[in-house]
């Protein structure tokens, strides 16, 4: 691991933990994942991440089937005493991704100490923000790197705000697909915006029909572990100067202390990083996003860790679970300072 210090524009001061690209050689991969490769398998290999792109125009949307599948399972427990509920998270995974983490979540989340559970706990803490922001008067949303998300299509929305869901083209094209297998026919309100926001920039939700006067939602859910810090804070300048006065953003990242040699030597993270094809990119060091954000037209930051998840969510049947440690939740007020007069 080489220490680095970011030089994107605002964050020269961040000390940012990267990670070696040749962690991710096909070498380091099991054999018979290898041997995969042979029969069409995509991997991600040095000499294709050398090509610059961090996800690959034909990458497929392995991550979100497998954040949709950890949905559908929690979903699906007894007495509804899951943390979250998606009741569209089944249909809209694959049967192999949700059979694969039906078998292994077990396993997968003793060896993560508790991945898992932050993604359902997540999942919940997004929803409740969601409803809060409805509440209070939001009437737009987006969803940044939308995945599978089904927020769109559940009920509390159907209708209410206009829905910007903001992807990478080939995970976007698959979701749609899906989408009107699922339902039949996409909802009115929704409009799709194919983004890579590697190589692109959000300002073309404005030729898609983004009103910039409209009190609005953004949501950033299991994305920015993907990008890289470019890439996230070119997104967070967009939303500092074309959000309207009192939106919103909320999203996750992870701590940059987080992923160990010894975790990446793993043989389960070897084959989730070779199932994902998506390399890991944006991390920051415990108690540095509050400063990352500051300078953005971002305010009211609130940093929402493991332990707060835990408290508020982890009782009853579900006290005994571990929430991991190593990724928190922000969320914060952004948009466009209002002007101030003065008299
Ligand atoms: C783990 S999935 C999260 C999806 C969904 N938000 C969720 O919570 O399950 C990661 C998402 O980030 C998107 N993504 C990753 N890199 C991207 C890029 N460079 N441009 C646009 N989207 C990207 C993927 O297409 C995928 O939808």
């Amino acid at each position: 691991m080489s220490e680095v210090v970011c030089t994107c524009s605002g964050c020269v001061d961040v000390d940012v933990d990267v990670v070696a690209l040749d962690q991710y050689k096909a070498v380091d991969f099991p054999r018979r994942l290898r041997s995969r490769a042979a029969s069409g398998v995509q991997l991600m290999t040095t000499r294709n991440l050398k090509s610059g792109a961090v996800m690959r125009r034909t990458q497929t949307i392995s991550t979100a089937k497998g954040t949709a599948a950890v949905w559908a399972i929690e979903s699906e427990r007894p007495g509804n005493t899951g943390i979250c509920h998606d009741p569209y998270a089944r249909r809209f995974t694959s049967t192999v991704f949700y059979l694969l983490i039906r078998l292994f979540a077990g396993y997968g989340e003793r060896r993560t100490h508790g991945a898992l559970t932050f993604i359902v706990c997540r999942s919940r803490y997004f929803d409740d923000y969601l409803k809060a922001c409805l509440a209070s008067g939001m009437s737009q949303l987006v969803i940044l790197g939308a995945g599978l998300d089904s927020r769109t299509y559940r009920d509390p929305l159907q209708g209410v705000v206009k829905i910007f869901e903001v992807d990478h083209p080939a995970t976007q094209a698959s979701k749609i697909k899906r989408v009107k297998k699922v339902l039949g026919t996409i909802p009115t309100n929704v409009v799709y915006v194919p983004i890579d926001f590697d190589e692109e920039t959000l300002d073309k939700l404005l030729a898609y029909g983004f009103d910039r006067s409209l009190k609005t939602l953004f949501i950033w859910e299991g994305v920015t572990y993907y990008l890289n810090w470019k890439a996230v804070d070119a997104t967070l300048a967009w939303l500092g100067t074309n959000a309207a006065p009192s939106s919103t953003i909320i999203f996750d990242y992870e701590y940059a202390f987080a992923s160990t040699r010894a975790d990446r030597r793993h043989y389960l993270y070897s084959v989730l990083s070779c199932l994902d094809g998506e390399r890991r990119a944006f991390c920051i060091k415990s108690g540095q996003i509050e400063d990352l954000l500051a300078g953005r037209g971002v305010t009211q930051v609130l940093d929402v860790s493991a332990d707060q998840l835990k408290r508020l969510y982890c009782m009853g049947p579900n006290q005994d679970r571990t929430v991991a440690q190593k990724y928190a939740i922000v969320h914060a007020e952004i948009g466009r300072h209002q002007v101030q007069v003065s008299t």
